[in-house]
């Protein structure tokens, strides 16, 4: 564990490791090219959440970069759960088709469960299936595991942050980050080994588990509400928020805050991710990577 020093924590540069990442996947995609297989990933979008645009567009946009195939599927709000169900069938037999991912949320009339369970578990590039959850939930690394805390992972990892015996306390226990940030913290080996304890919405005294934690992974979705005064002196701090506020004073009308209140958790920690610039990045580097690994499978099979 790195010590520290008051009012001094080094920064996490996420999208600097996720540059650093995608040239990685661009290197891997030129291979698999020469092997015969181009690596294709499907995001579907249904309806016109602005947000959720944004980020299929940064997703499509990330896989060409990479020289990868990226189809969008855009369907309308008013899409059935049966007309989803039957492109997301289709998907899973496009064999130019690796990688699949459904962007949530979804309308009220759609089962987002539905839609996960409909997805070839080998096609599951976001981890979302049971079978790819259950897979990491019993340390079996050959699944899918879900983005946001594969990349958070990385840069645990790349930044050779100790984990093995430390205290880690996951903010959030979302199916999407809380859980499987947890179960990553506990598998045997480098990036993992801590000593996970999850808090949530009903957790009692949050500060009195926050002060005993050498890493926190903050996922909870509420705007800064985890300060300097609540963190044990030195603790690295992986702040996973992403809250959009109106702000008519920044060019697009909303500025983004993380869920963590960054000038006196910065005073404190001895490492920090910055909002935005840190986590956010790292979450498509890592859809890239795990498109890669689905097309690598193919290779020879069939
Ligand atoms: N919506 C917000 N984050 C995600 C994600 O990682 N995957 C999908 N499918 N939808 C999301």
């Amino acid at each position: 564990m790195t010590s520290a020093v008051a009012g001094s924590a080094r920064i996490i540069d996420g999208s600097a490791v996720a540059k650093a990442i995608r040239e990685e996947v661009k290197a891997e995609t030129t291979a698999l090219v020469a092997k015969g297989v181009k690596p294709g990933l499907a995001v579907v979008l249904v309806g016109e959440d602005p947000a959720s645009a944004v980020y299929v567009r940064s997703k499509g946009k990330a896989c060409e970069e990479a020289g990868m195939r990226s189809d969008t599927i855009r369907m309308s709000a008013a899409t059935t759960q049966a007309e989803l169900l039957a492109v997301v069938e289709r998907l899973n037999h496009d064999p130019e088709i690796h990688g699949i991912l459904v962007q949530m949320p979804l309308p009220k009339q759609i089962d987002p469960q539905a839609v996960i369970l409909a997805i070839n578990p080998a096609k599951d590039v976001d981890g979302f299936h049971p079978v790819n959850a259950g897979k990491l939930f019993s340390g079996d690394m050959s699944g899918f595991i879900p983005c946001t805390p594969l990349g958070v992972r990385e840069l645990l990892l790349r930044h050779d942050i100790d984990t093995q015996g430390a205290h880690a306390v996951v903010v959030g226990r979302s199916t999407i980050v809380g859980r499987p940030m947890a179960a990553l913290l506990l598998l045997p080996g480098k990036g993992g080994d801590a000593t996970v304890t999850v808090c949530h919405s009903r957790t009692r005294e949050l500060a009195s588990h926050l002060k005993r934690a050498n890493i926190v992974i903050a996922a909870i979705g509420r705007k800064e509400m985890i300060t300097g005064d609540m963190l044990k002196a030195g603790a690295v701090v992986i702040d996973v928020g992403m809250n959009r506020v109106d702000d008519p004073s920044t060019k697009s009308g909303t500025r983004l805050y993380g869920d963590v209140h960054y000038p006196s958790a910065s005073a404190v920690a001895s490492w920090i991710t910055p909002v935005p610039g840190g986590v956010g990045p790292m979450t498509i580097a890592m859809l890239l990577k795990n498109t890669i690994t689905a097309a690598g499978r193919t290779v020879g099979a069939a």
